[in-house]
């Protein structure tokens, strides 16, 4: 029986996450600049960044020296327990450097390549979602205990507001466009908020009725997974698939399977 330690790991990653959270929100320097760039010149790292994984991977392997590492500022390590932690240490880098609020630190361990819990730490919000798998979604913010999470009923496509992202990549953001622009007349509207561990947990929270993205990797999309799964959405790829970086989709169920199949028709997972 493993559910005594997914627990275990949810109040770890529940620590790690607000320490690095509280690291970011205090810390952020008034004069923050960025660091290096990675996939492209748009695609940027700052000292907040690498400090914060910093801090969740010595907490972790402080803790459980065993466990394997897969972090989006260089964390690599296979481990030896079958537990490994994937982690973005802040999610929404760009609204986080120009002092935008919508950005997270996202948490998920890993128990032979299945999400058992996730954490996305959301400061700014003053809210935290987090999941077990098999116990549901729930929230902490400024108010008494934890709030359960439930996706909202769907509405009918036209009615959806459905989020999505665009890649740091030129040609990718491009094709991603053209999609958007397809989908706008045939949904509510499309938001871009800019952390998409924060936009799958907002299809948890009924905030949104969809989301999808092109291009995500597993630090991005790991914790917010579960939470949106474990909070009643249905979370995939192309059909019939686990999201993965050639697309992942999240929706209310009645939402997800007509916004899947016209990510299809629209071909959103290629050029
Ligand atoms: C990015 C954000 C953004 C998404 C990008 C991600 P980062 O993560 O989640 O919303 O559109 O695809 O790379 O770079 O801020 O950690
Ligand atoms: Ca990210
Ligand atoms: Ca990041």
């Amino acid at each position: 029986m493993t559910d005594a330690l997914h627990r275990d790991l949810l109040e770890l990653a529940q620590e790690a996450a607000r320490r690095a959270g509280e690291l970011l929100r205090d810390g952020r320097p008034a004069d923050l600049a960025v660091a290096r760039t990675k996939s492209s010149p748009i695609d940027v790292v700052t000292e907040m960044d690498i400090a914060a994984e910093k801090l969740i991977t010595d907490l972790i392997s402080g803790r459980r020296p065993d466990d394997g590492f897969l972090g989006e500022e260089g964390a690599a390590a296979p481990g030896t327990s079958g537990v490994r932690w994937v982690i973005d240490p802040l999610d929404g880098t760009v609204n986080y450097l120009y002092g935008l609020p919508t950005w997270a630190v996202s948490i998920a361990a890993q128990q032979d390549g299945e999400t058992v819990a996730g954490v996305v730490a959301a400061p700014m919000r003053g809210e935290t979602y987090h999941a077990v798998l098999g116990g549901g979604a729930w929230a902490t913010g400024a108010w008494e205990g934890e709030r359960a999470l439930a996706c909202r009923p769907a509405p009918p496509l036209e009615q959806a507001l459905v989020s999505t992202g665009f890649n740091y990549v030129t040609e990718v953001r491009a094709h991603q466009a053209e999609v958007a622009a397809r989908l706008i007349p045939l949904l509510r509207d499309i938001r871009r908020g800019g952390s998409a561990a924060i936009d799958l947990c907002d299809v948890a929270c009924g905030r949104l009725d969809g989301y999808y993205e092109r291009g995500l990797n597993a630090w991005d999309f790991a914790a917010g997974d579960l939470i949106a799964r474990e909070a009643g959405a249905l979370v995939g790829g192309r059909a019939g698939e686990r999201p993965s970086r050639e697309l992942t989709v999240a929706g209310s169920p009645g939402v997800f399977e007509p916004l899947q199949g016209l990510l299809e028709d629209f071909g959103a997972w290629h050029d």
